[in-house]
């Protein structure tokens, strides 16, 4: 008779094996449930440059002292009790910048992942990286694969690393993997949101609750297209490598603040008694 131990890590395998039926809730299909503390968070890291040229220093310091801010927002948010937290670190438009900032972004990237996987593993985080990772040199994608299979069984938070992604390439994959399996198995498309999103790259994932964009500007920059249906936007003028445990708890505040109707009104979602209240008025 197994005891309460073995059964316990055999349903965190089970759920890391098959995350997608166990967690995905369409927040077009159904009301999500909502609490004061975002479930997922989903940053857009904008400002290393400008931070660095404030400064005169070379724009890549920006991108050093970004690693800093990127271990001060996962302690915090492990600490505020956020399950999962998704950075775009690179997307799929930013190999337009000059040659040596893209191979810097790549050296920073090997050597952030080979100096924190340790301490991440130790507090309980998992860590998967998302996007085109075919792109990157095979020593980077070994060490992706490495890091996320040390910490697969880690459950306080999962950390996101979207590099190399694209919210155009995760639709256009995901619809590649759609049509595969047809022809695979032969039976016609099943064109459903349930059956489209399980394709996504980041389909262990809820939605994300809170968007944040730091360093001023204010758009999405095709991050989660698909995933940011109803997510909250947080948008703040504060540099990316300023960004620290007060700045996420301002951003956790302005989201507790906000009313998630998700199509709803106001009034639906009163708690039932005052509406059979202002019903019997
Ligand atoms: C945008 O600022 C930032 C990036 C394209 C890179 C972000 C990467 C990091 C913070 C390092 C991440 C490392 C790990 C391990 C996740 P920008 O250069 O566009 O700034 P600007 O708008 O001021 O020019």
């Amino acid at each position: 008779m197994p005891g309460i131990g073995t059964l316990k890590s055999f349903l965190v395998h089970l759920l890391s094996e098959f995350p997608t039926a166990m967690t995905y809730t369409s927040s077009t299909v159904l009301v999500p449930d909502v609490s004061a503390v975002p479930r997922h968070i989903a940053i857009i890291m904008d400002g290393n440059g400008r931070w660095a040229t404030q400064r005169r220093l070379p724009r890549v310091a920006g991108h050093t002292r970004g690693v800093d801010a990127v271990r001060a927002t996962v302690e915090a948010c492990a600490r505020a009790g956020v399950e999962y937290l998704t950075l775009f670190a690179f997307s799929s438009e930013n190999w337009r910048r000059p040659e040596d900032e893209v191979s810097f972004l790549m050296r920073l990237f090997v050597t952030a992942l080979e100096r924190e996987i340790g301490k991440l593993h130790a507090n309980g985080i998992r860590l998967r990286v998302v996007g085109d990772l075919g792109a990157f040199d095979r020593r980077i994608q070994d060490l992706i694969r490495r890091a996320e299979t040390k910490t697969a069984r880690n459950t306080r938070l999962t950390l996101t690393i979207a590099a190399n992604y694209g919210g155009r390439w995760d639709i256009m994959q995901a619809t590649r993997k759609l049509v595969e399996e047809s022809a695979r198995t032969g039976r016609p498309v099943e064109v459903s949101e349930e059956a489209f999103s399980e394709h996504l790259a980041m389909a262990y994932a809820p939605e994300p609750d809170l968007f944040i964009r730091t360093g001023g500007e204010q758009r999405i920059s095709n991050f989660l297209l698909w995933q940011l249906a109803y997510t909250e936007f947080y948008f703040t003028d504060t540099f990316w490598p300023d960004f620290d445990a007060n700045s996420l708890s301002h951003a956790i505040a302005s989201y507790g603040g906000r009313e998630r109707r998700f199509g709803r009104t106001s009034a639906q979602l009163e708690p039932q008694s005052q509406n059979a209240d202002s019903l019997s008025c």
